[in-house]
């Protein structure tokens, strides 16, 4: 995409222009995963976010800050929203939140009709599990290592209609993508119906070979619901290569979106099966949009999903996808294999992404957040659950090579 194309305004709000026309024409020009490594290109593209002087930020696995166009084009939303209130409601909501889900269609590669959007994974993810037609007796099957939200809500179907639930155990550094596809399989029964399962495990960053999980599970007989929270916008892929039933993500993660902006696939031939789970009788039962009713909510932030995606494909999915690889692999491989050191994360590089979890030895993962944020100045997350025990390491596009050699030798001096 061009640099002047970014120049979209909508809704009153610009994002301006980014980058001079040469200098990027200059770039654009390189292999994404030689562009990865060019501290000056992403040193520019840093230069697009207010970042804190007081803490490294190596947690964006929570939700994402904007850049600070997105930002700023974000309170124009508010502004104008605010400016025309009712009248925007009643005339313009619609047909904008439907333009959105256009271009969000487009970049999943699905049609508009099997997609809406959602506040975030949670309630796109929950809609399938809490409107599935449920019998006592029916069977799902997800990992110890899912998102607990959803977990919980398949205990609360088990409390409600009988269901039972088998929950698996995701090996930590598969040799083979059949290994854990052969994990999954090994918890179907006659009666399974539903298999959750994450094209990234949030809490190690390990990536599943979810295509393959999907054609194993439809083979018996089983629908498959992806959550894509940590994938979607940070992976180069379209939901039908998957081949999945449903599909969850959050846009507030790594497409950066305002707070509050997720997205629900359903496949066609679902759509009629599902309860919705607020009542909208306003549509048919094959429509995709009865399981959109949440009431008057934040209608800018759904118009901001335009910014953000002006954003992201400026920047490239490509490009942004190498550097996040290679920001991961910059640090881990500097302290894969150190004693004391131990990564919760795959040693092959196909299986994570931008993710990464690290443990001290001697230092509970707690004590290592802490230690690393108050002697370092470094900003993580503990993990200490399914068997996970060391904190979350997420850099994004803002995040320099500096950052890292800092955690690094944090990291080396903990060990020793
Ligand atoms: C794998 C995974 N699924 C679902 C969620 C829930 O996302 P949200 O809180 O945006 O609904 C998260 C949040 O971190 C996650 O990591």
């Amino acid at each position: 995409m061009h640099k002047r194309d970014f120049v979209r305004t909508l809704g009153g709000a610009s994002l301006g222009l980014l980058f001079s026309d040469e200098w990027w024409a200059r770039h654009a020009a390189l292999p994404p995963r030689q562009l990865a490594q060019d501290e000056r290109f992403w040193a520019e593209v840093r230069g697009q976010y207010l970042l804190t002087p007081e803490y490294i930020n190596l947690e964006n696995g929570y939700f994402l800050m904007q850049a600070q166009p997105v930002l700023e084009a974000f309170i124009g939303r508010v502004r104008e929203v605010n400016r025309q209130a009712s009248r925007y409601m009643r005339t313009r909501q619609f047909d904008d939140k439907n333009a959105v889900r256009g271009r969000l269609a487009a970049m999943a590669g699905v049609p508009p009709e099997e997609l809406i959007i959602t506040r975030n994974t949670t309630e796109a993810l929950d809609t399938v599990i809490g409107g599935f037609r449920w019998q006592a007796g029916d069977e799902a099957v997800m990992a110890a290592q899912d998102y607990g939200a959803m977990l919980d809500m398949f205990r609360l179907q088990a409390r409600r209609h009988g269901i039972v639930n088998r929950v698996v155990n995701v090996p930590m550094d598969p040799r083979s993508d059949d290994e854990v596809v052969r994990v999954y399989e090994s918890a179907i029964t006659p009666k399974t119906r539903l298999l959750m399962v994450c094209q990234m495990v949030n809490i190690t960053g390990q990536i599943l070979p979810v295509a393959k999980i999907c054609d194993m599970a439809h083979r018996h007989g089983v629908q498959v619901m992806v959550d894509g929270a940590h994938a979607f916008a940070q992976l180069e892929f379209t939901i039908p290569e998957l081949r999945c039933d449903y599909y969850g993500a959050s846009l507030h993660k790594w497409l950066a979106c305002p707070l509050g902006a997720g997205i629900l696939y359903v496949r066609r031939d679902h759509i009629a099966e599902l309860w919705p789970t607020f009542a909208d009788f306003g549509f048919p039962d094959d429509d995709i949009r009865k399981l959109n009713h949440t009431g008057t909510h934040p209608v800018h932030t759904d118009l901001a999903i335009n910014d953000a995606l002006d954003f992201h494909e400026h920047i490239g999915i490509r490009r942004k996808e190498a550097r996040l690889r290679y920001l991961q692999h910059y640090w881990t491989d500097q302290v894969r294999g150190r004693p004391g050191i131990t990564l919760n994360t795959p040693s092959d590089p196909a299986r994570s992404g931008a993710i990464a979890n690290v443990a001290v030895a001697g230092l509970t993962p707690a004590a290592l957040a802490a230690t690393l944020f108050e002697r370092y100045r470094i900003w993580t997350v503990a993990i200490d659950s399914a068997g996970v025990h060391g904190v979350r390491i997420t850099p994004h596009l803002f995040t320099s090579a500096a950052d890292l050699d800092a955690l690094v030798r944090a990291l080396r001096e903990l060990a020793a």
